[in-house]
C-alpha cells in the first residue's frame, strides 16, 4: 500500500527511483511520481495510472538531479488523479514531501494552514505536510542548528496517524529528512551514496546494509553520511543491519509471475525456515527462548493475524493444543483490537505477519502486551515493525515475498508454527517423545514431500480449464482440511475474482447445500483418514445436485464420481497443510492465467496493508 523510494548520491537519481517504484508495484497503487532536485529548484513529475507511464512524461529526461523522492500511491483521500498524486509541495515550492499512512487531522490542520494564507490544490491530507513544514521553517526556526530538520520535526508534532515521510527542501539541496510513526521505512547504506525505500527488496540491488527506523526517529541524510534523532533532535547512534536476501531473490528469474516462481520456492522456504533447529536433540531458537516456569503459567495462547497470516493461525492450532495441552484461539487482528479481549499476564500471543507490518496486527500486539500478554512476532521480513514491537520475534525464512498473493511466506508459517509447538511441548513435557520425534522427523521430509506435491501439474491445469469460466466454488474440508479449505478460497478470490466460500464440510446441510445446482463447482480436501469416509458422503451429496467436483486428498480414493482426485504425499495429519494447499495455489494460479488476470498484482489488493 503506497510505496516510498529515496536516492540520495552522485549518479543522476531519476532512473534509480524510477526502477524503484517499478519493484514496488507489488505492494498495490494507482499513480506515481518523483521529485528531484535540479539546478533551478525541485522538480515534480507524477500523474495517474502505472510507473512506466513516467518514462513517457514529458522532460523527465532531463533531470539531472542527484537527490531525490518518489512515490507509489494508494488512494485514500481524493480519487487517483495528477493532482492527488505524489510528491507534494508547499505553496512556496520550496518543500517536497512524499507520504505513505493517514494523516487523521489533517482537516484541522489543513483549515489552521488556510487561515494563515496557505492554499490546496489537491484532495490529500498529504499536501498539509510540506505546508507545515515551511510554515514553522518560515516562523520561529531562527535560531536552530538546522532549521529544514527542526521545521520537519516541528510538523511531525502536529501529525495524528500514521506517516513514512520524505522530505527535499529547496534551501538544502544536497540532503533530505526521513521520518516514521507506524508505516514502514528503511534506509540503505551505500557508498557515498545512500536509499530509502518502503521495504527492503526494492533497493536490495544496490546494498545489503540497511537501517531501520523506529517510530518519531529522524534521519537527516546527505550522500556520505546519515545523521540519526530521537523525537527530541538529539543525535542517536543505529546499527547497521546486513540483510541475507539476494537480490536475484526478488526477480523472476525465468517465470512468467513472481506467483508462480514463489510456489516452486516453497521446498527451499521451508528447509530454510526449518534451518538448525531440528535434529535428534530437543528444539533450540538461535535468539529466542522461554522457560518451562513461564510456559507452565500459560493458561491461554492466542494467535493473531490477518488473511493469509490467520489461516496459518488456523492450521496450527491443533497442533499447540494437541502437543501443548493449552487451549488456543485464533483471531483476525482486526476483531482482536477493537474487541477488549480477555488477555493478562497468564495469556501467550503470537502474531503473524509476513511483512511485519500490517498495521492490525500490530495494533493488536500494542493492545496484548499492554494488558500483561507476553507476545512473540514471527515474520520474514527481519527488523519490520512488528518484531520490534514483540517481546521475542522468530522468522520464516521465505525469502522475499513479491506476489500480492501470499504462497511461500504461508507454507513457511505453517512450518515455523509447527516448530514452535514441538518446542513448547518439549518444554512442558505435555506429549510423548516418540510423538514429537515422528513429527520432527516429517517435518524434515517436508521439503522433498513439498517437490512431489509440486509435480503433478497436468491434472489440476485440466481442472482448472474446465471450471475457470465459473462464477463461484466451494471448498469443503473436515478439522484441518478446513482451515486449507479457507485459504484455498482466499487464493482463488484474490487472483481469479471468483467468488468462493469455504464451509467445514458438516455444515453444508445446514445451509450452503441450497446454492449448489448442476455445474457448481466444489473442492473438497481430505487427508484424516479418520474424516475422509464423512467428507465423501458430503461430496457425494453436492454430485448428486450436479456439481462438479476435485477432490484433494493423501488417502487412497480412485473414486470415478469425482471429476478429478490429486494425490499428495501422505504426512502427519498436524503437517497435511503444507501440502494440501500446493496443488490448490497452482489451480487458482492457472485459473487467473486463463482468464487473462495479473496474477502478480490483483485489482484493488495491496502486499502491505499499513493502514486500517
Ligand atoms: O504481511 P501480512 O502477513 O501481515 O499480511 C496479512 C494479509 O494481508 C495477507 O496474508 C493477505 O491476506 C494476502 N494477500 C493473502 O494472499
Amino acid at each position: 500500500m503506497c510505496g516510498i523510494v529515496g536516492y540520495i548520491g552522485k549518479q543522476k537519481a531519476s532512473p534509480i527511483l524510477i526502477n524503484g517504484l517499478l519493484r514496488l508495484e507489488y505492494r498495490g497503487y494507482d499513480s506515481a511520481g518523483i521529485a528531484t532536485i535540479e539546478q533551478n529548484g525541485i522538480t515534480i513529475m507524477k500523474d495517474k495510472g502505472r510507473v512506466a507511464n513516467l518514462y513517457e512524461l514529458d522532460g523527465i529526461n532531463n533531470l539531472t538531479g542527484t537527490v531525490g523522492i518518489a512515490h507509489t500511491r494508494w488512494a485514500t483521500h481524493g480519487k487517483p488523479s495528477k493532482e492527488n498524486s505524489h510528491p507534494h509541495m508547499d505553496n512556496s515550492n520550496s518543500f517536497a514531501v512524499v507520504h505513505n499512512g493517514i494523516i487523521e487531522n489533517y482537516h484541522e490542520l489543513r483549515s489552521f494552514l488556510e487561515s494563515k494564507g496557505y492554499s490546496f490544490y489537491s484532495d490529500t491530507d498529504t499536501e498539509t505536510i510540506p505546508n507545515l513544514i515551511h510554515y514553522y521553517y518560515e516562523k520561529d526556526l531562527e535560531a536552530s542548528d538546522n532549521k529544514f530538520l527542526a521545521a520537519v520535526k516541528k510538523a511531525c508534532d502536529d501529525l495524528k496517524g500514521s506517516f513514512a515521510i520524505e522530505v527535499l527542501c529547496k534551501d538544502d539541496p544536497e540532503h533530505m529528512v526521513v521520518v516514521r510513526q507506524d508505516s514502514p521505512l528503511v534506509i540503505g547504506k551505500g557508498m557515498g551514496e545512500n536509499y530509502i525505500s518502503s521495504d527492503i527488496p526494492a533497493i536490495l540491488s544496490f546494498t545489503k546494509d540497511f537501517y531501520l527506523l523506529n517510530d518519531r526517529e529522524f534521519a537527516y541524510l546527505s550522500k556520505d553520511k546519515i545523521q540519526f534523532y530521537n523525537n527530541d533532535l538529539k543525535l542517536i547512534v543505529k546499527e547497521v543491519k546486513s540483510i541475507e536476501w539476494n537480490a536475484a531473490s526478488a526477480e523472476k528469474d525465468g517465470y512468467d509471475d513472481f506467483m508462480l516462481k514463489e510456489i516452486y520456492e516453497q521446498p527451499v522456504a521451508i528447509r530454510e525456515t526449518i534451518g538448525a533447529k531440528l535434529n535428534e536433540k530437543k528444539i533450540v531458537f538461535d535468539d529466542f527462548s522461554l522457560s518451562k516456569e513461564y510456559l507452565k503459567t500459560i493458561q491461554k495462547i492466542y494467535i493473531i493475524a490477518c488473511g493469509t497470516a490467520m489461516h496459518a493461525g488456523l492450521g496450527t492450532r491443533n497442533t499447540f493444543e494437541q502437543l501443548c495441552n493449552i487451549p488456543v484461539e485464533v483471531e483476525v487482528a482486526s476483531e482482536f483490537r477493537y474487541k477488549n479481549p480477555l488477555v493478562s499476564e497468564k495469556t501467550l500471543c503470537i502474531f503473524i505477519s509476513q511483512s511485519g507490518e500490517t498495521a492490525d496486527t500490530i495494533a493488536a500486539l500494542k493492545l496484548a502486551k499492554s494488558k500483561g500478554a507476553r507476545t512473540i512476532a514471527i515474520s520474514n521480513v527481519i527488523g519490520s515493525s512488528i518484531t520490534r514491537e514483540a517481546d521475542y520475534c522468530i522468522y520464516t525464512h521465505a525469502g522475499p515475498e513479491i506476489a500480492v498473493a501470499s504462497t511461500k511466506a504461508y507454507t513457511s508459517q505453517l512450518t515455523l508454527l509447527n516448530i514452535l509447538a514441538i518446542y513448547f511441548a518439549e518444554l512442558l513435557e505435555t506429549s510423548e517423545e516418540n510423538i514429537l520425534t515422528e513429527l520432527k522427523q516429517e517435518l524434515l521430509n517436508l521439503p522433498k514431500k513439498v517437490e512431489l506435491a509440486l509435480k503433478d501439474v497436468a491434472s489440476i491445469k485440466s481442472f482448472a480449464d474446465m471450471v475457470y469460466k465459473e462464477s463461484d466454488m466451494f471448498f469443503l474440508g473436515r478439522g484441518i482440511d478446513y482451515a486449507v479449505a479457507l485459504e484455498a478460497s482466499l487464493k482463488l478470490k484474490e487472483i481469479s475474482y471468483i467468488h468462493s466460500d469455504a464451509y467445514a464440510a458438516g455444515e453444508l446441510k445446514h445451509g450452503p447445500i441450497a446454492l449448489i445446482e448442476n455445474g457448481v463447482t466444489v473442492i473438497s480436501i481430505m487427508t484424516n483418514p479418520d474424516l475422509v469416509e464423512k467428507t465423501i458422503s458430503n461430496v457425494q451429496e453436492v454430485i448428486t445436485r450436479g456439481a462438479k467436483t476435485l477432490i484433494v486428498t493423501n488417502q487412497p480414493i480412485e473414486d470415478k464420481r469425482f471429476d478429478q482426485v490429486i494425490h499428495i504425499p501422505e504426512t502427519s495429519t498436524l503437517l497435511s497443510p503444507i501440502l494440501s494447499i500446493i496443488p490448490l495455489q497452482l489451480f487458482s494460479y492457472y485459473i487467473s492465467k486463463e482468464k487473462g488476470l495479473d496474477v502478480d498484482k490483483p485489482r484493488n489488493l495491496a502486499k502491505s496493508v499499513t493502514v486500517e
